[in-house]
């Protein structure tokens, strides 16, 4: 039985207009040794605390949506109810957002959980919201700057996850109607050959954006652990071959062969991380190549593992640096080794991210002349 140094259990009140949610909340919380009451919308959680019989409950679950009174109301009462004052209170929302968790918070909300709940958070949360209070009543101002900071980070994590998507979706959808366009435009046979080449440039540009918003997106869920790899069997011939056929008006520009030798059949790795990891490194190695030069990929079976090699002419990377070029932002360019073209020192970052989120590994080495990037995957078969 879980206890407050009282001889009654903790009770908490859960809120929600769904019977299936509060089912699974109760389940969850009895498990635990709590006590539960029931209610199914905002009148019900009032009537909770104002009923003279009853001791007013330790922890409220409060779903936001609801007919009759919504959570924000609910909670906004429940303050002024015997009792609510500091009983914490956890929003329940669908909606992981930062003008919910304002609100949630201008209304006296303790706390945020995005259904569907998982079992463990919210045992955790609740655990955790209990224990706040104690601290509260214990510590007092010590807790509001404790609460202030907790609530600021949570703040600034909501932002970030808004942004996010703000990139995937605002600036994504734009980009590709861009190249769309210029596709269209490209289908007329009408058009003067220094239109066709602009307009190619156009589509270049629009894949180079397209390549960095995703290399940015996989760095930042990269970061949070949520960087997701399906693996399947991918012919490597065949993948090698379609990057460079994309990537051949750009060699062709800066006057660079591209060539590739593949000895190996298929490789077990994520379809669309591959890909880039290839348009990444081959886009890199191109760029870097003087006229005339060449960049060539190679695929071969290495102590059981595969190699994927980029290697080109260029003036290769210092031993110096051969770490730090996979940092994220860094570039050789930007110190005036090499001409930049407004890169922002992203791709390799993506690239060792991606390596490593396979099993796989990617360094890179002197080719002399020029670098040689090899990216080693691990044999496995595909889950
Ligand atoms: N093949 C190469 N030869 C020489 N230097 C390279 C090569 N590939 C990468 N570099 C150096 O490593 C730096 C980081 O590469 P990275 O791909 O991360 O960034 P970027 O190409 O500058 O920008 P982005 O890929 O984000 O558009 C580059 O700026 C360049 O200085
Ligand atoms: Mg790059």
């Amino acid at each position: 039985m879980e206890s407050l140094g009282q001889d009654r259990p903790i009770t908490v009140l859960v809120v929600d207009d769904n019977a299936a949610n509060r089912e699974l909340a109760q389940q969850t919380l009895l498990d635990e040794g709590y006590a539960v009451v029931l209610a199914t919308n905002g009148l019900e959680a009032i009537a909770a605390f104002s009923a003279p019989s009853s001791v007013p409950p330790d922890c409220v679950l409060l779903d936001v949506r609801m007919p009759t009174m919504d959570g924000f109301e609910a909670c906004l009462r429940i303050r002024e109810a015997p009792g609510g004052k500091d009983v914490p209170v956890i929003f329940l929302t669908a909606l992981r957002d930062v003008d919910t968790f304002d609100r949630a918070l201008e209304v006296g909300g303790d706390d945020f959980l995005t259904k569907p709940v998982r079992p463990p958070e919210l045992l955790v949360r609740v655990k955790s919201a209990l224990e706040i209070r104690r601290m509260r009543l214990e510590l007092g101002e010590q807790y509001e700057l404790m609460r202030g900071q907790r609530d600021h980070l949570m703040r600034a994590q909501l932002m970030k996850e808004r942004l996010m998507a703000f990139v995937v979706h605002d600036l994504k959808n734009p980009v590709n109607a861009m190249d769309l366009h210029a596709q269209l435009l490209l289908r007329n046979k009408g058009l003067a050959d220094d239109v066709r080449a602009t307009v190619a440039q156009m589509r270049s540009e629009a894949k180079n954006l397209t390549r960095m918003i995703s290399n940015l997106l996989d760095i930042a869920k990269a970061d949070e652990g949520k960087l997701d790899v399906k693996l399947v069997g991918v012919e490597i011939a065949r993948m090698v071959d379609d990057v460079l056929l994309e990537l051949t008006p750009m060699a062709s520009a800066h006057a660079v062969t591209l060539d590739s030798a593949i000895e190996v059949k298929s490789v077990t790795a994520d379809r669309d991380l591959l890909w880039r990891l290839l348009a990444n490194l081959i886009e890199n190695a191109v760029r870097h190549t003087p006229r005339d030069g060449r960049v060539t990929v190679s695929v071969v079976e290495v102590a059981g593992e595969v190699e994927v090699a980029v290697r080109d002419t260029g003036p290769g990377v210092p031993p110096s640096m051969r770490e730090r070029i996979f940092d994220p932002f860094v570039q050789l360019d930007a110190q005036g080794v090499h001409a930049s073209r407004g890169g922002r020192g992203l791709g390799l970052a993506f690239c060792k991210l991606a390596a490593t989120a396979h099993g796989g590994a990617l360094v890179v080495d002197d080719a002399s002349p020029g670098a040689v990037f090899r990216l080693r995957l691990p044999r496995v078969l595909p889950s």
